[in-house]
Order: structure tokens, then C-alpha cells, then sequence
């Protein structure tokens, strides 16, 4: 949520932040702005709108080497020009670029504003700034010290001052890496806008400040106790942050499932002795498994349904009961967890407010907690007990893809290392869960290639829909809520998910011939139930979309449009059916026209409450 970038070095600092803006766009892009030092003054630039706008407002030749940046995501203040970041004090002395929220910003304003300091905005951050200005004495990181003191709430800041070539930053509940080049240093919210130029990274934890200058960096806490670092080196490549020919991110990553599976599976299956292999699980041994009286998974959005798969697959196959529940609702209900529950938190940025409160608040009542996570260092991935990298790679596209399909991919690893260390799952059942997901980067690449000119042909038939509902059964039911999410995310067309026998007890009332009505329906327990379900909607003039199974001619009699995938494993369906539901999402968004990788209102990470 929001991106701050900031540089400090010898090159000319506009065309950096310009850049590093455009990376970060995807985590909030209402309005944006840069700040930057230019014969000791403090010139600051916004825009409501999108960085390319920023861009033209600014000489990027400016000799500047020093600067900071922002895209924002409005949460307090409406997305305009005064409410965008940096934001500086009433007199241009500080200027400040701030992700997170200050609660008790009223508060502090009213107090400020009786030391005649004004404000322009509606927003808290402009708030921490002039809470900074007050405290400044001529010492920049003492002011952030003592204003920081006072603020309730989260925030990842960078702050610059007149006259002086230095940049302070400070970390607590929103993420901030720092990048260090030969003589030049890069700060910013994630690292996707710093890869290009270093790999060498800090990872700012809650709690900590930097101050960085020409003669390097120093790190203390908030007492000012000095704190050593190590400096991480990133694995990410530019490539993989790149759009590659692709029209948009997500079409790219929608593509890129074939690719992401073989890496989530690289090095975690030993073929001759049909086992997996997870380094983070440590602690997972049969003593821990025999005390083990159920899971808990939380997450939000996307994750969360990969959490309701994730419930099938390790009641059937570990028969360790399983709860799902949204992170942001966990938290607030003194849930009964103890040292006996083990709570997996499923996130994708690793950032998560919500989803990092219920760990916090899992870990405050002892039970173990272990993360999938795709984002590596990311706050979350270094807070639970233990954990699997989904290696999903960098997903830029808002709308979740293919980091669901490898949440479900790590789930799986996870439900076989727990299944061999308990005896649970037989190694002739092993070999075929290990076979049969190897096989999947192919089928789902002969998928992508089978289905596309179908789904296009649905998606300008039913770009003009105003309604959608998604069905299905048992394990895909999840599925069903994950094609109506994505639809709606990006293409603002109104859709739902029900779990198919739940039509009748109320949606069913909906039917009519301007409701298109996607089935999940794959050959398998529930088969002949969906079919039941499918004609209650012709029987009331509805429209059908079926998923199905290759091979099920039947189904054609009752559907309107019919989409096949593979023949598989009835517990592996979900990764097909999830395939199709995205591009069905992807190519009615586009025939819409709609900003299919930066969906209005949205963003990347959420790191609000
Ligand atoms: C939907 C989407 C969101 C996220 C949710 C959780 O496409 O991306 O629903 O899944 O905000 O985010 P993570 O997984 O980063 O915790």
C-alpha cells in the first residue's frame, strides 16, 4: 500500500525516482510526488495521477542527487495534488514521504495547530511532518526520534531537510529495505524498485532508524542503541520484474503458472525416495505431530481461498482438523489457539496487515505458526516459526495469480512432508501426488493454448454483463469465489461465488437470461449434482458456462459455452479450473478496456488495517 522510494548518491536523483515510482506503481496509484534537494532548497512536485503524468511536470537532466518519492493509496484525504506525498512542513523546511496511518493524527494536529504550526492537507502524514518540524533543532534524526515517540499507529518514512545532504529513515509496521551501491544508497518500500541498480539490501525491522548520508549509513534502534545488520543479497532478477512483450503483468504471470510450479517443485522432491524435502519444517516432527489438535489458516483475498482449498486437502489426507478464517477477523475474537494449534498465515506479499495482526496475535497465545509466503524477507516470512517460499517470483499484476497457484503447490508439499513424517500417506500415494503435480507446468501450458480463443469468444459476448455468479463443488468451490474475486477486481462487473448447492437456497432467485452463470463441473463425486444445479438455471432461462472434463459430451446438451480442461485427479482440478477463471477474467477486463494491472481503488499489498 503506497510506494516510497528515496536516493542518496552521485547520479542524478530524478530520473531514479521517476523509475522507482513507475515499479512501485503497482501498490498505489492515485497521486505521486517527489521531493529533492537543489541548491539547498527543497523543491517538492505532485500530481493527482498516474507517475507518467508526474514525469512531464519534471526536468529529469536536474542536477540533483538527492531525493524522495511516492505513489500513494488514499486513506486519509481524498486522491489529489495537496493530499499526495512528499508532504512537507508549512515553512518547505522537511519534507517527508509516509506508508502506513497515524491514528492519532487528530490529536496531534489540534496540538500543533496551537503552536501556529498549519496544514494544508486532509491527510495524517502531513501531520508527521509538522510533528517533525516541530522537534527540529538542526538534528533530523532526533526529530524523527521524538516525533515518532508520540505517533500511534504504523508507518515506513523517509525525511529530508533543507541544506543538508542526508536522509533519515524509520520503520514500524510498514516495510522499508535499504539498497547499498558503491557510494550511492536506494531506500525504498519493496525491492522490486531498487533490484536494477544493487542487490545488496537491509531490511529495515519495526523499531529501527537509519540515517543515511555521502559517509555511508548507521542503524540504531528507537532508544538510539546502534544495531548491526547483515546485508542480504536479492535473488530477484530485473527480467522477472519486466512485462516481456506481454500486453499486461497479469496476462504475463497467468502464463507464467507453467514455470512458477517446476521452481516451487525444484529441489523439494527426492524422486527415488518419492519424498519431499522442506528445510524450513524443521520443528514439524512425529512428537510434534502426535500433540498436534488442529491447524489454523488465516489470510485475506486470494490467499484466503487457497486457505479454504487447503482445508480439503489436509483433512483427507493428515486428518488434522482444519479452520479457515479471515485474518482480519481472527484477531478480534480472542481466538482459542494454544501451544497445540499450529496457524499457517498464507500471504503473497508477506505484508499483509491484517494477516501479520493474526500472527502476531497467534504467536501472543503460543502456538506455532508457520508462513507460505512468496515474498522473501518480507516482514511475515521473518516473524512465523518456520515456513515455505512459494517462489512464485515477483507478481506484479494486482490481481493475484500465480501466487495462488503456488500457495496451493506449497500447500501440497507441506500436506506430503507432514503425511510422511506421520505415516499418513502411503508411498505408493505419494509417488502419485508427486506425479501428478510434476505433470502440471504441461497441462497447464496445453490449457492456456486450448482455451484462450474460447474464453475470448465468452468474454465479448458477456463483456457488457452487469452480474455474474460462479459455482461450484467440494474442493472447487474456493475456486468458484476466486473467479468471482478476480472478476470483479479487475473488469468492476458485480459477480459472486456460492458453493453450487447453495444456489437454491437463495441466488437462484437471480436467474435470469442477463445472468451468465460459470460451472465448475469436473467429472468426479459431486458430478451428477452440479449437473442437477446446471438445469435448475436453463430451466429459468439462465445462461451456463461450463468448466468441464475433457471427454464430457454430455455436458454440451445443458451449457451455453463450454470450456474443457484435462482429465486429472479430482484434488488437482483446482489448479485448472483457477487457470480459467483468470483469463476469463483477464480478456473481459480487456475488451472493457479497464486497467487491468492497476485496477481502480486497489492495491498490491495492503498494509492497513
Ligand atoms: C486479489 C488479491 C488480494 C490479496 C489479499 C491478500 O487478487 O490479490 O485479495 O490476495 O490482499 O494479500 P497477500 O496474499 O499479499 O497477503
Amino acid at each position: 500500500m503506497c510506494g516510497i522510494i528515496g536516493y542518496l548518491g552521485r547520479r542524478k536523483v530524478l530520473p531514479i525516482l521517476i523509475n522507482g515510482l513507475l515499479r512501485l506503481e503497482y501498490r498505489g496509484y492515485d497521486s505521486c510526488g517527489v521531493s529533492f534537494l537543489y541548491n539547498d532548497d527543497l523543491i517538492t512536485v505532485k500530481t493527482k495521477g498516474k507517475v507518467l503524468e508526474l514525469k512531464e511536470k519534471l526536468d529529469l537532466l536536474t542536477e540533483s542527487t538527492i531525493g524522495i518519492a511516492h505513489t500513494r493509496w488514499a486513506t486519509h484525504g481524498i486522491p489529489s495534488e495537496v493530499n499526495s506525498h512528499p508532504h512537507t512542513d508549512f515553512l518547505n523546511n522537511i519534507s517527508l514521504v509516509h506508508n502506513g496511518i497515524i491514528e492519532n493524527y487528530e490529536s496531534l494536529k489540534k496540538f500543533l495547530q496551537t503552536k501556529n504550526i498549519t496544514f494544508r492537507s486532509d491527510t495524517d502524514s502531513e501531520v508527521l511532518v509538522g510533528l517533525i518540524f516541530y522537534f527540529y533543532k538542526g538534528d533530523l534524526k532526533e526529530a524523527v526520534l521524538k516525533a515518532i515517540s508520540q505517533v500511534v499507529g504504523t508507518f515506513g518514512i523517509l525525511v529530508l531537510s533543507k541544506n543538508k545532504r542526508e536522509i533519515v529513515v524509520a520503520r514500524k509496521g510498514s516495510p522499508v529495505v535499504l539498497g547499498i551501491g558503491e557510494d550511492e544508497y536506494f531506500i525504498a518500500s519493496d525491492t522490486s524498485a531498487i533490484i536494477e541498480y544493487t542487490k545488496d539490501v537491509i531490511y529495515l525491522n519495526d523499531g529501527e532508524i537509519a540515517l543515511i548520508n555521502d559517509q555511508g549509513y548507521y542503524i540504531t534502534d528507537f532508544n538510539n542503541e546502534i544495531i548491526d545488520k547483515d546485508i542480504d543479497t536479492l535473488s530477484v532478477t530485473l527480467d522477472q520484474i519486466e512485462k516481456q512483450g506481454y500486453k499486461h503483468f497479469m496476462l504475463k504471470e497467468i502464463y507464467e503458472q507453467k514455470d512458477v510450479i517446476k521452481n516451487a517443485l525444484a529441489g523439494r522432491i527426492d524422486l527415488k525416495s518419492n519424498s519431499v524435502i522442506l528445510g524450513g519444517l524443521d520443528f514439524i516432527n512425529f512428537e510434534y505431530l502426535e500433540k498436534l489438535k488442529r491447524i489454523v489458516i488465516l489470510a485475506c483475498g486470494t490467499s484466503w481461498h487457497c486457505a479454504l482449498v487447503s482445508k480439503f486437502i489436509i483433512e483427507k489426507y493428515l486428518k488434522i482438523p482444519v479452520e479457515v478464517d479471515y485474518a482480519s477477523e481472527f484477531r478480534y475474537r480472542d481466538p482459542l489457539v494454544d501451544q497445540d494449534t499450529l496457524v499457517i498465515v498464507i500471504s503473497q506479499s508477506g505484508e499483509t496487515a491484517d494477516t501479520l495482526a493474526a500472527l502476531r496475535e497467534a504467536k501472543e497465545k503460543n502456538a506455532k505458526t508457520l508462513g507460505i509466503v512468496n515474498v522473501v524477507g518480507s516482514t511475515i516470512a521473518r516473524e512465523v516459526s518456520c515456513g515455505i517460499y512459494t517462489r512464485a517470483g515477483p507478481e506484479i499484476g494486482v490481481a493475484s495469480t500465480k501466487a495462488f497457484t503456488n500457495q496451493l503447490i506449497s500447500m501440497w508439499l507441506f500436506v506430503l512432508y507432514v503425511g510422511q513424517k506421520n505415516n499418513l500417506i502411503s508411498i505408493e500415494d505419494r509417488l502419485k501426488i508427486i506425479k501428478n503435480l510434476s505433470s502440471l507446468p504441461e497441462i497447464i501450458f496445453e490449457e492456456i493454448n486450448n482455451s484462450v480463443e474460447e474464453v475470448k469468444k465468452i468474454a465479448e459476448n458477456f463483456k457488457n454483463s452487469k452480474n455474474f455468479l460462479y459455482l461450484g463443488r467440494g474442493i472447487n468451490y474456493p475456486i468458484a469465489l476466486e473467479g468471482a474475486l478476480k472478476l470483479k477486481e479487475i473488469s468492476y462487473i458485480h459477480a459472486e461465488g456460492y458453493p453450487a448447492a447453495e444456489m437454491k437456497h437463495g441466488p437462484i432467485a437471480l436467474i435470469d437470461k442477463d445472468m451468465p452463470c460459470v460451472f465448475i463441473v469436473n467429472k468426479n463425486n459431486n458430478y451428477e449434482k452440479v449437473i442437477s444445479n446446471i438445469n435448475e438455471v436453463k430451466a429459468r432461462g439462465g445462461v451456463v458456462i461450463s468448466i468441464a472434463t475433457k471427454g464430457d459430451v454430455d455436458i454440451l446438451k445443458i451449457s451455453d459455452y463450454v470450456i474443457y480442461v484435462e482429465d486429472i485427479d479430482n484434488d488437482l482440478t483446482p489448479f485448472l479450473n483457477l487457470v480459467i477463471m483468470q483469463l476469463i477474467a483477464y480478456f473481459i477486463s480487456d475488451l472493457k478496456g479497464c486497467e487491468i494491472d492497476k485496477p481502480r481503488n486497489l492495491a498490491k499489498s495492503v498494509t492497513v488495517e
